[in-house]
């Protein structure tokens, strides 16, 4: 039977007012008893969590929008609470997990909600998993069964000393195909939906674009991995942090373009460096299949998520307003606050929020008053008393505007960039094999 974490359920489906909003004036009062909505939410999730198991096969993920857009998983930032505000503004957008190490999951099996629960708004959604025990990555993803992720993406790009350093993990696998594809069968094997691996174009001096194609080549034929999000720059293992590791190493939209010209039948999601809706779209008309955000997502999600369905899907946006969102995100976060004992806390829900008005008039003031209100408030509600009257309500009512300029002509030239096309090279696939 699916356990499932209560506050992950009162953001899905209850419409549930908050007295405290509408005496501060800053939302509309909606009468709703609190508990109430929380406990039928409840049972319409659970239902709806076991039609989900009945129909496997990748067929949760087949009711969705294709991944023409996704949010990058980043550590500490693409967590539940960020997860939680990425759908209120993107009904389309596919959400992939901060990396949870195999290990993690393994080690706490009887505690896995904390780790891998989540609410079914957030489909679809990616569980993005790091490791280089495959006994462990068979297990973890089968333990991560139960909780119904629409995609399992193996972690090959990660740079952190913490993980490539350790056992070949994150990019260092990218130097072992052989074993990635190994790790990819043993994923696939224990579930039923597709698997990605998310890679960067090169690791240290292993930065050509041939070495980058026998990687694909290898772990796209010795393993059911079709789809790839390739980090369009290489990654630096000595030296430089990985924050650098992002900024540092240029990056090279040509080796995308020429996996898309080298491996028609696969699939390729583009990453790195895509910082507006403009180049999202500049992005697909050059022929990515997918693209993937992460930064720009983070810091300013309004501005990024806010176009989403409309610009790129072509569907209509939820058409909320900043404070409709905030308003059903207090709910969620007045309802998970502590849940943990001390964690999260108040400055552990808010912090996604602290880039929704991003250069938009009083974000400064907002930003100071945020300071002060986590030293002294216990709720998300008294937070969003102290705090918003700071944002003039012209910013708070208004839907997204038009989406901000881009590079429209990010990828005009690509085409005379591309590397020589790819032939197989067998010795290479020998030492793989
Ligand atoms: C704070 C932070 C944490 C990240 N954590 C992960 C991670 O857990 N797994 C991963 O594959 N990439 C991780 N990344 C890399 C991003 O997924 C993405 O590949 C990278 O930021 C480049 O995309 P961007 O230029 O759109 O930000 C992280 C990035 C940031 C900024």
């Amino acid at each position: 039977m699916m356990k499932f974490a209560r506050y992950s359920l009162a953001v899905s489906f209850s419409p549930i007012g908050s007295n405290v909003f509408a005496k501060s004036f800053r939302f509309p009062v909606v009468g709703c008893i609190y508990r109430g909505n929380l406990e039928s939410s409840r049972l319409f999730s659970a239902s709806c969590w076991r039609e989900q198991l009945n129909g496997k096969n990748g067929v949760v993920a087949k009711q969705y929008l294709p991944p023409w857009f996704s949010v990058a998983p980043m550590m500490d930032w693409t967590d539940n609470h960020y997860r939680t505000l990425a759908r209120l503004i993107s009904k389309h957008s596919w959400l992939y997990t901060e990396m949870i190490a195999a290990e993690t999951i393994v080690h706490q099996k009887d505690n896995l909600d904390r780790f891998l629960a989540y609410s079914p708004d957030q489909h679809p959604i990616v569980l993005q998993i790091g490791g280089s025990n495959i006994e462990n990555l068979a297990k973890a993803t089968e333990l991560a069964n139960a909780y119904c992720y629409d995609e399992i993406n193996l972690n090959c790009g990660c740079p952190s000393p913490r993980v490539a350093g350790h056992g070949c993990f994150g990019v260092s696998l990218m130097l072992d195909p052989k074993f990635v594809a190994e790790a990819m069968s043993a994923i696939a094997a224990n579930t039923n939906v597709p698997v990605s691996v998310k890679c960067r174009i090169g690791v240290d001096d292993h930065d050509s674009y041939d070495e980058l194609c026998d990687f694909i080549y290898n772990v796209s034929s010795f393993s059911p991995t079709k789809h790839f999000i390739i980090h369009s720059r290489k990654a630096l293992l000595n030296g430089i942090s990985p924050a650098e590791n992002r900024s540092i190493p240029p990056l090279k939209y040509e080796y995308f373009y020429g996996l898309l010209r080298d491996f028609p039948d696969l699939t390729f999601t583009i990453n790195g460096g895509i910082a507006s809706i403009v180049e999202v779209n500049a992005a697909r008309e050059a022929g990515a299949h997918g693209v993937m955000i992460g930064r720009a997502a983070y810091n300013n999600p309004w501005h990024i998520l806010g176009h989403v369905d409309t610009a790129i899907y072509g569907v209509p946006s939820s058409g909320l307003t900043r404070r409709q969102v905030l308003k059903k995100y207090q709910v969620y976060g007045d309802s998970v606050l502590g849940k943990y004992g001390h964690k999260p806390t108040v400055r552990d829900i808010v912090k996604p929020l602290l880039n929704l008005f991003h250069s938009a008039p009083g974000n400064g003031l907002w930003k100071r008053k945020a300071d002060a209100a986590f030293r002294s408030c216990t709720t998300i509600e008294s937070f969003f008393e102290e705090t918003l009257v700071a944002i003039p309500d012209s910013v708070l009512d208004s839907p997204a505007a038009e989406p901000p300029p881009g590079r429209g002509d990010l990828f005009a030239d690509i085409d005379s960039l591309l590397p020589p096309p790819y032939e197989t090279r067998e010795e290479e696939i020998v030492l793989c094999a």
